[in-house]
């Protein structure tokens, strides 16, 4: 009896072990695969490529960390955001849309209303008179359905219901990364997606603030260097909005064609609130008289090219922006004034960071001299935007 007893207790011993190092190896085994459809949503999604991280959230479909190298080899996050325990302000209205897709239109739109095929549309006003960014609850705060594609590559996905913030249709849209490690570049590949049931606008951004000296400590954007390929750009009233003339950039703060310092000229913009850059540049084949001529299902007929590039002397980290879009809103940060901690508890000073958000030009469901920027059933939205990491040593 004795010995039998020790023996089963023996192979007891042996199962509970066997079970729990099972349990220990499900732990690890990468849970990467998962679709937020189907089950508990992830809170973020990792995908890796040689040379750059970039952490996701399927809140807004946030780019809540962006790894690169900077000149000597190291790694520095050079994205603005909140840490993974303090999600709160993506949601709640308190992020300045740090990372996120916004939608279903990014930028403003006058008076928040528009008219389309007859019909007034009134949206919900979130920035004194104007709508901005898609409305009090735009698409940057909805939790995206979020799915891992590859090791370089995750898809989120929102489906807008039809009188979403006062927008007509309901509106499926997605945004895929795809990171793609090039010989001494490497690129965040965004495609923008989107199709409606009922005639929309739609201009969806990606809205992240980069800081190419790293976000670990506080430290503004004015010593970057920036060149901007566009010759015209779209001057705003007092409440931000295009007056709808497109003027030519010579002789003015905002002729980029040639790279300034970010901080160089930036005194000259002065507006009511804090001053800086927060202005549609208009890219190339929308120069002057011509520009409604060009939009196809609200993007370009044109391929992805250039349209900007960044770096910081210090860090070395250069930044190329591509896109199909029409347009390219440069925003230098200006409202942040410390007030915010962000990553760390790094409270980001004004100029902190800027942003260059690839997009159609501002109310341009307003301005029918503008590019147009209207889906209709059947159309298929599909805008393009590149970051382009790389190294510049000088
Ligand atoms: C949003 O969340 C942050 C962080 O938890 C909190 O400090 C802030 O008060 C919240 N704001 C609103 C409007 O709920
Ligand atoms: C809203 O529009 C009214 C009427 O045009 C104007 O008087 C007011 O200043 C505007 N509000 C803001 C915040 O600009
Ligand atoms: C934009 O400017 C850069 C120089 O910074 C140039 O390499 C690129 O070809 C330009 N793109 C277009 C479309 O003009």
């Amino acid at each position: 009896m004795a010995p039998s007893n020790q023996q089963s207790l023996r192979i007891w011993l042996l199962v509970i072990v066997a079970a729990l190092m099972f349990l220990v190896l499900l732990q690890r085994l990468p849970s990467r695969q998962v679709d937020s459809q189907k089950g508990e949503a992830p809170i973020i999604l990792a995908i890796g490529a040689q040379d750059l991280e970039l952490h996701i959230l399927p809140i807004g479909a946030v780019v809540q960390r962006l790894i690169v190298r900077d000149k000597l080899g190291a790694k520095r996050d050079v994205a603005l955001g909140f840490d993974l325990d303090d999600l709160a302000p993506y949601q709640n209205g308190t992020s300045p849309y740090f990372g996120a897709v916004v939608g279903r239109v990014a930028n403003r739109v006058k008076n928040a209303a528009f008219q389309l095929d007859g019909k007034t549309y009134h949206l919900t006003a979130n920035d004194g008179n104007n709508s901005l960014h898609g409305g009090k609850k735009g698409w940057s705060m909805h939790t995206w359905s979020a799915k891992q594609l590859s090791k370089t590559s995750a898809k989120l996905t929102l489906v807008s219901p039809d009188g979403d913030e006062g927008y007509p249709g309901q509106v499926t849209a997605s945004v895929t990364y795809t990171l793609v490690q090039g010989r001494d570049s490497t690129d965040v590949r965004m495609l923008f997606e989107a199709a409606t049931t009922a005639p929309t606008p739609i201009n969806m951004a990606q809205h992240c603030y980069f800081n190419l000296g790293g976000v670990h400590e506080p430290s503004d954007v004015l010593d970057h260097r920036i060149q901007i390929n566009s010759s015209y750009y779209t001057p705003v009233d007092s409440e931000t909005i295009p007056t709808g003339e497109v003027e030519p950039v010579k002789g003015t703060p905002f002729d980029f064609r040639e790279e300034h310092a970010i901080g160089e000229r930036i005194a000259q913009i002065t507006r009511p609130g804090p001053g800086g850059y927060d202005t549609n540049m208009v890219l190339w084949g929308f120069d002057g008289p011509d520009a409604a001529l060009h939009t196809h299902n609200c993007v370009s007929a044109i391929e992805v090219q250039q349209a900007a590039s960044v770096h910081d002397p210090e860090s070395g980290i250069q930044l190329d922006i591509l896109t199909n879009s029409p347009g390219l809103q440069f925003y230098s940060g200006n409202f942040l004034d410390g007030s915010i901690a962000g990553k760390g508890g790094v409270r980001y000073p004004q100029h902190g960071a800027f942003a260059l958000e690839t997009q159609v030009f501002p109310n341009s469901i307003n301005t029918p001299s503008f590019p147009q920027c209207v889906l209709r059933p059947g159309g298929k939205y599909e805008h393009k935007a590149i970051w382009r990491f790389r190294k510049k040593i000088d």
